[in-house]
């Protein structure tokens, strides 16, 4: 149990994975629309990163211990789903608000990336939900440098999120990332600020909060994966892959359509 520094190398391999990675939520998003299925979006992202990219669809197969093999090629967590949603022959409708999560691997490194897509005309608390989260990653993102403390990020992500009227969800967490899919840290998204390890240059991790609307707890569904609200109040996710820089950090999950930073995090 240890966490990797990662080196130029490295770092420059994971800067094209991150890109690639951004670039597949790019590439979906005029197909998210009201009446495509999710299973209709992984099969269009698994044919652009085999035939377009020459990427690898990370979860395809993934089997963590105690878990049966992930079958496809993203999540699709719509509405009460707080993530590992497995793509489904439903259509989207209208109100629909829904996270793809996108993981690439690329030369033996992954980039992983997750956003919200809001389909058709959805309601005003369901935005305020996608929103909040939104801002809630990028406060995560704000804590790290050198020298800060991985409960830095938590501490911060929770305090906003408990303070707009939302609950964070605890048995999930972001993760250092490399040439493994989940490497050491756990990146929590709440705790205490001043806690866990020291953040050092070199290091990269997922900064990737579930929010829900209604109470934290969690229920498994039957198929082993997919992750709902044990209230089914609505949940929602944003993702980032960060490596810490000498100053500060970088966002490596970035390509032409990344969403722009927010300019406030008032709400
Ligand atoms: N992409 C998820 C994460 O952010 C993990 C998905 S695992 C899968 O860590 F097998 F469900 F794809
Ligand atoms: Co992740
Ligand atoms: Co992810």
């Amino acid at each position: 149990m240890s966490i990797v520094i990662k080196n130029s190398n490295d770092i420059a391999k994971m800067r094209v994975a991150g890109k690639l990675a951004s670039e597949v939520l790019d590439y979906i998003t005029p197909f998210v629309k009201v009446g495509v299925t999710t299973a209709e979006i992984d099969r269009l992202c698994h044919e652009y990163m085999r035939d377009v990219q020459g990427t690898i669809p990370a979860p395809l197969n993934y089997c963590p211990p105690g878990y049966t093999p992930y079958p496809k090629a993203i999540c699709t967590s719509v509405n009460q789903v707080v993530c590992h949603g497995i793509p489904a022959d439903k259509p989207l409708k209208s109100g629909d608000c829904v996270n793809l999560d996108i993981t690439v691997i690329k030369d033996g490194y992954h980039g992983d990336n997750s956003r919200m897509y809001l389909v058709g005309d959805v309601s005003a608390p369901a935005r305020r939900l996608a929103k909040v989260t939104y801002n809630a990653m990028w406060i995560g993102i704000d804590q790290v440098k050198p020298g800060a403390h991985f409960g830095d990020i938590g501490a911060a992500i929770q305090k906003y999120a408990e303070g707009a009227g939302y609950s964070v969800v605890r048995e999930f967490c972001g993760h250092g990332i490399g040439s493994k899919f989940h490497e050491d840290p756990q990146v929590l998204h709440y705790g205490k600020a001043g806690t866990g390890p020291e953040m050092q240059a070199g290091m990269i991790f997922t900064i990737e909060p579930m929010i829900n609307a209604g109470k934290r707890d969690i229920k498994g569904m039957s198929d082993g994966w997919t992750i709902v609200t044990k209230d089914r109040s609505l949940s929602a996710q944003w993702e980032h892959t960060i490596l810490v820089t000498e100053t500060g950090y970088e966002v490596l999950t970035q390509s032409a359509g990344t969403p722009a930073r927010p300019d406030s995090y008032a709400i």
